[in-house]
């Protein structure tokens, strides 16, 4: 197992003035033990990669289009997203699946095009509250890991994040036992169709992870990390996750 791994999505938030929170992350992580990214808006991009200079702080973006260039207007390719400095992109967040209609196969695509343009994937999956509660949970995560992972992932390009679509900024978070379920689901999953590189893609867990629960979260099996949405947006509340996966 390599490093573990904590990202920020910024999500629809964040100007300029807001690059203060990445001074004072760099200032804070100079040398951390585990990889640290954050994908902040695409407008940010390029500026958040400048700020962050030589500094082991990553930048992601959101998400990108399946096509290196084209007419797509408003949409933003890997490519784009790596020559403005960013290392890692997610795709197939929930909001996007649900938002921009995005299907497995679509996410796929992304997926596909992020590593051919030298990016790691996040690439996000998760059921609904009522998928859990109909006890569909393990068929549906299973699903969405056969279809939106494409065949070239790797322990290098490809990260997973479990994110329960019932927990992203509710305040509510699956048990341990429930984590610890799913990963273990999502571990056999990647274990059958990528072998040698299963236990070194990086699944991290999202869904309103803050300072409080990080710990016990990070202590569960095949747990290599977070997504964090809302307590990324502060370098105070950002921090203290960092230290719990250290
Ligand atoms: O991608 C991160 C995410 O959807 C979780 O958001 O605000 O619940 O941490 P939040």
């Amino acid at each position: 197992m390599g490093r573990k791994l904590v990202a920020g999505n910024w999500k629809m938030n964040g100007t300029n003035a807001d690059l203060k929170e990445i001074e004072a992350l760099g200032i804070a992580w100079a040398a951390p033990r585990v990889d640290i990214v954050i994908c902040p808006p695409a407008t940010l991009v390029s500026r958040m990669a400048f700020a962050l200079g030589g500094q082991p702080i990553r930048v992601g973006g959101q998400d990108c289009h399946a096509e290196e260039s084209g007419a797509h207007t408003g949409d933003i390719s890997a490519e784009m997203l790596k020559d403005a400095g960013a290392r890692y992109v997610i795709v197939g967040h929930s909001e996007r699946r649900a938002d921009h209609h995005e299907t497995d196969e679509m996410v796929r695509a992304k997926a596909e095009a992020a590593h051919k343009a030298g990016l790691t994937a996040i690439i996000c999956l998760g059921e609904s509250l009522e998928q859990r509660e109909a006890g569909e949970t393990l068929d549906v995560v299973g699903r969405q890991l056969a279809a939106s992972l494409p065949d070239g992932a790797t322990a290098s390009n490809t990260v997973v994040a479990y994110e329960p679509i019932w927990a992203i900024g509710t305040g509510k978070v699956p048990s341990v036992e429930q984590i610890a379920e799913v990963h273990g689901a999502l571990r056999a999953g990647l274990a059958e169709r990528f072998a040698g590189e299963a236990d070194g893609i990086r699944l991290l867990y999202g869904g309103s992870v803050k300072p409080d629960n990080a710990a016990e979260i990070f202590g569960v099996e095949n747990v290599d990390g977070a997504l964090v949405g809302g307590a990324s947006l502060k370098s105070t509340d950002f921090s203290p996750i960092v230290s719990a996966l250290e």
